[in-house]
């Protein structure tokens, strides 16, 4: 319907000028020619400045700061990124009228998220808050702009999942944190990510869906065979076999129960298999069950690419102690839900955290195989497991992270607190033997990494004093200025509500300044993983530890650009110098 308001007199703005005119919170500009009035937006989309100011020759606007042109009636974008919306002119009598209704929201959507698109396309941050934020405004859930960052990014995903997805689903919880515009301001990072890692890749070819029962004869031989076929890295028959399982209807928790199998057959990928069908699960949840194939197919080139940690030296004497005690280990888990369901009485949870943080791989593993045998719950492991995690990230070397004269850095000890999320996520889930798996290389997880530790005798290693505050804002400005001491000090001494110090968290992680699109998924990876952690710990004293520790990852500064290094590795490398085949990378 439309909207006429008396905007100006015609003689008001001189033969070959211009006029702005505010009317609620639009801001317009008047340009009158020789062909008549016309009515534009005031701000440019490129930088916001006036276009009022521009020139106007032959039926096209100037911007005057940094020539970006539109044509006047249209406002179509003729030089630049984004096009400007024109406003119907009336003169009556004399007087210019505009119509300022605006279109309704089922007509400006679609344009919106074609914009949107384009914006990824052209990895144009700026043009990517603006349709966002215009999408927001008109209602539009902010779930249905992060499904549509989805359908830009899973197809285009090379190798299959990657951090770019893990973000967006990330961001959109994220955004729970936020108020009014500001809610956008995750799932904006999150395109962002999105957009950067994918840019202009053409769509991964997909087999197609293969019927189970045609396939493998019944739906249950077709859930067997998925972990063979990733285990034996056919990935083109997995990924035809998981579509039709999808495309036959299987149920969710069928599905997941098949692909945490496949990914605790091995200590996958570093963890990021476990971590990625979490987060696919998770976005599903966002988004809608109904783009299951868009979401869950990339799981599986990621899968049967991904390095099988367990294969390598870095286990060896871990996998030893496990292979001991496994087949008791197997049936202890196989009891379940008897097993590991009640906690154990007397569950030493220190001197477990201890084995973890401070043993040898031998202890790690004879301390959580012990706690099993006694009944301790799998819950009660998993959160003891997750402070031994938040201690890693405690205790990293910062210093380890800014020299290139090694590989080892920040993202080697933050998945530890990550892993061990998704570990808990699945085990809620899916109490099954299979999943029990994952908090054996869990455990391996957070002994192996205490290499990286800080134990230069130069250095004070003690936590900084606690900084007694009920204000929670302060630790988001200690990260801003990149103050890990001041972090972690303000995080053990805050006295106010736990909500404002996770929120305040979860603003410096979504605002945060790093360049690499993979240190942004990482810090707001592990700064959800903290909140999930620290809520899970209910109202104990121990529960602000995950999140004091993801505060220190996000306050340290971080290398982020490997030229240095990699020129270092290429020069070992055309030495013909192999690496060590070493079971811990520092001594
Ligand atoms: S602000 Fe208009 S072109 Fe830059």
């Amino acid at each position: 319907m439309s909207q006429w308001v008396r905007a100006v007199a015609v003689d008001d703005i001189k033969e070959g000028g211009a006029k702005s005119f505010a009317y609620s919170d639009k801001r317009i500009a008047l340009f009158r020619t020789a062909r008549g009035v016309f009515a534009t937006d005031n701000r440019c989309p490129h930088q916001g400045y006036a276009l009022v100011r521009g020139d106007v020759r032959d039926g096209e606007l100037t911007c005057a700061w940094h020539n970006w042109k539109f044509d006047l009636p249209t406002g179509g974008c003729r030089f630049g990124g984004e096009n400007i919306r024109s406003y119907p002119v009336q003169v009556r009598d004399g007087q210019v009228y505009l119509d300022v209704a605006d279109p309704p929201a089922e007509v400006i959507r679609p344009e919106l998220f074609a914009s949107l698109n384009a914006a990824m396309d052209d990895l144009d941050v700026g043009r990517l808050a603006r349709d966002a934020l215009r999408l927001q405004r008109i209602g539009t859930p902010l779930s249905d702009v992060v499904r549509e960052g989805v359908r830009y990014a899973a197809p285009r995903a090379e190798y299959g999942w990657d951090h770019s997805l893990a973000t967006l689903t990330d961001c959109l919880r994220m955004s729970q944190f936020f108020t009014e515009s500001l809610r956008a301001l995750p799932v904006i990072q999150g395109l962002s990510v999105a957009a950067e890692d994918q840019v202009r890749r053409p769509a991964r070819q997909r087999p197609d869906p293969v019927d189970p029962v045609a396939g493998y004869g019944s739906v249950d031989a077709a859930l067997l065979a998925y972990p063979e076929l990733v285990d034996a890295e056919r990935a083109e028959e997995a990924e035809a076999l998981l579509r039709g399982l999808i495309a036959a209807g299987v149920p969710a928790p069928v599905l997941r129960h098949m692909l945490l199998t496949a990914v605790t057959d091995h200590f996958l990928a570093y963890g990021h298999s476990m971590i990625f069908v979490q987060k696919a699960f998770e976005l599903l949840d966002g988004i809608g069950w109904q783009e299951a194939d868009t979401v869950l197919s990339p799981l599986v080139p990621e899968m049967v690419l991904g390095t099988r940690y367990d294969k390598l030296p870095y286990m060896r004497r871990f996998l030893r102690a496990w292979q001991g005690a496994e087949p008791e280990l197997t049936a202890l888990a196989a009891g379940l839900p008897g097993a590991g369901v009640q906690a154990g009485g007397g569950f030493d949870q220190a001197g477990f955290r201890r084995a973890l943080t401070d043993g040898s791989p031998e202890e790690a593993m004879t301390a959580l195989a012990g706690a099993l045998r006694a009944g301790t719950a799998v819950a009660a492991l998993i959160d003891a497991t997750g402070l031994a995690a938040a201690e890693r990230l405690a205790r990293f070397d910062i210093e380890l992270d800014l020299d290139d004269t090694n590989e080892c850095g920040w993202l080697d000890v933050t998945h530890t607190l990550t892993y061990l999320n998704a570990l808990r996520w699945a085990w809620s889930a899916d109490p099954s033997p299979e999943v029990l798996r994952g908090l054996f290389h869990a455990a391996w997880f957070v002994q192996w990494t205490g290499q990286f530790d800080d134990r230069d005798p130069g250095r004070d290693h003690g936590r900084p004093r606690p900084h007694q505050t009920e204000d929670a804002a302060q630790l988001h400005r200690a990260i801003i200025r990149r103050d890990p001491e001041a972090a972690v000090a303000l995080v053990d001494g805050y006295t106010g509500p736990r909500a404002e110090l996770e929120r305040s968290l979860m603003q410096a992680a979504a605002e945060d300044h790093s360049t690499a699109p993979i240190m942004v998924a990482h810090v707001v990876k592990t700064a959800r993983a903290a909140v999930d952690e620290s809520r899970a710990l209910g109202e104990t004293p121990q529960s602000a530890a995950p999140i004091a520790a993801a505060a220190r990852f996000l306050a340290s500064p971080k290398r982020e650009r490997f030229v240095y290094q990699s020129t270092l590795d290429a020069i070992s490398t055309l030495r013909g110098v192999p690496r060590p085949d070493a079971e811990q990378v520092r001594p």
